[in-house]
């Protein structure tokens, strides 16, 4: 249906933009209702898709249609930088033996491997195209799909085209481990994801991403993730780092280095790590995933010192088979605020303005004129149930058109 829509009811909207429409005002001496954005009693008008108009509702110019949301609050919808929907295959079992106390060392990556690259082509869809619509039945708008469980050219070339069916935030992810037949030679792997299979992705990919773990026997160094990120570079890919989620690593260091657009995990940084993505804050987000943590017992990052260090931060969900299989950005919000100490609002901010920084995206992830109307209803007074009511379905992606 076309025409415009207003969006009326809305108890409290939350733009995650400033009074300008640009980015939340940071400075802290304001009320943080100003910071966040904080519209009561609000209407949106929506046309073509975009957002055409904000404020409140007494104020609200006419339009073709109304959608009234009974006093909901409305937010951004979550933009999800990371995550790797495309894969088969279960790991329950990994994930209760780490539940007792087997720790994580990214080698059951492999048994994800061997089953997606056994599916087939409608099964991996089917698969993939449940997670997308789990996740947007929870909120999230926006979404970033790797590739890395295929590890061949053709596996890979597969995953990305499956998952350039859902978004155009695709990311090759050639350099997820060293695949179990190439272990005897690391430097061919790291040839052919440099070289063939890079040059085959590349058209289907925004990003490359390389999971940078020296503490891990699977993953990168940081030597090896710098080649694979200067391939990407070289190919027209922005770039994306997995650093710091094991242990000490040069994955921060090195994304800061070549501006990346994001370094995500960040568990483990030392004060130089932190000053460099304090310094590229403009460049460069960290990207926090609290569900890996829940899921195998590490340590969670420390948000607190990440913030007053004025680090550009993000939340996402990183969905993927092994450290965190769920694509649940009110789950993350929740772990976040509780976990992470992170204020519900610096916790809404990350998980959609966050994110849209971290895929460099400026029409995503608020609510302002010009921005897409990709607007997520919660089924509560305010933002802050998202963590007050942890696991309860109260946040869906509204549907205007
Ligand atoms: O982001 N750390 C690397 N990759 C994923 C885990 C992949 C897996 O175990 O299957 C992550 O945590
Ligand atoms: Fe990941």
């Amino acid at each position: 249906m076309s025409g415009t829509v207003l969006v009326t009811g809305i108890g409290e909207l939350v733009t995650c933009a400033g009074p300008d429409g640009g980015a939340p005002v940071a400075d802290r001496s304001l009320p943080a209702d100003q910071r966040l954005g904080v519209v009561r009693d609000a209407a949106v008008v929506v046309a073509d898709g975009l957002v055409a108009w904000v404020g409140p509702a007494s104020q609200a110019p006419a339009a073709d249609r109304a959608l009234d949301v009974g006093g909901r609050a409305v937010v951004p919808g979550f933009v999800d930088s990371h995550s790797h929907l495309v894969f088969a295959g279960d790991r329950s079992a990994e994930f209760a033996a780490r539940m007792a106390g087997t720790p994580y060392d990214g080698g059951g990556i492999g048994v994800s491997v061997t089953a997606t690259r056994a599916a087939g082509d409608d099964e991996l869809r089917a698969l993939l195209a449940a997670r997308v619509a789990e996740a947007r039945a929870l909120g999230t708008t926006t979404l970033e799909v790797k590739s890395g469980y295929g590890l061949t050219v053709e596996d890979e070339l597969r995953s990305l085209r499956l998952a350039r069916e859902v978004t155009d935030e695709t990311t090759f992810l050639g350099a997820h481990v060293v695949p179990p037949e190439a272990r005897a030679d690391r430097d061919g792997y790291l040839d052919l994801v440099t070289g063939r299979m890079l040059a085959a992705c590349a058209p289907l990919a925004r990003w490359v991403d390389v999971f940078c773990e020296p503490n891990s026997p699977h993953a990168f160094t940081g030597e090896e993730a710098r080649r694979v990120l200067l391939a990407g570079r070289d190919a027209g890919l922005g770039l994306r780092v997995h650093g710091n989620q094991l242990g000490p690593g040069p994955g921060a260091r090195l994304a800061v280095d070549l501006g990346a657009a994001s370094v995500d995990h960040c568990t483990f940084l030392d004060d130089a790590d932190v000053d460099d993505l304090a310094g590229a804050a403009d460049t460069t987000v960290a990207t926090l995933l609290p569900g890996v943590e829940f899921s195998t017992r590490m340590p969670y990052p420390d948000a607190r010192r990440l913030v007053d260090a004025g680090v550009s931060l993000a939340l996402a969900s990183d969905c993927n088979p092994g450290t965190c299989n769920t694509a649940s950005m009110p789950f993350v919000i929740a772990l976040a605020v509780r976990e992470l100490r992170m204020t519900a609002a610096e916790a809404l901010v990350a998980a959609t303005v966050g994110g849209a920084r971290a895929l460099r995206r400026e029409d995503v992830g608020r609510v302002a004129v010009g921005s897409r109307a990709d607007l997520a209803v919660l089924d509560a007074p305010g933002h802050e149930h998202l963590a007050y009511r942890p696991g309860m379905p109260i946040a869906r992606a509204l549907e205007v058109s």
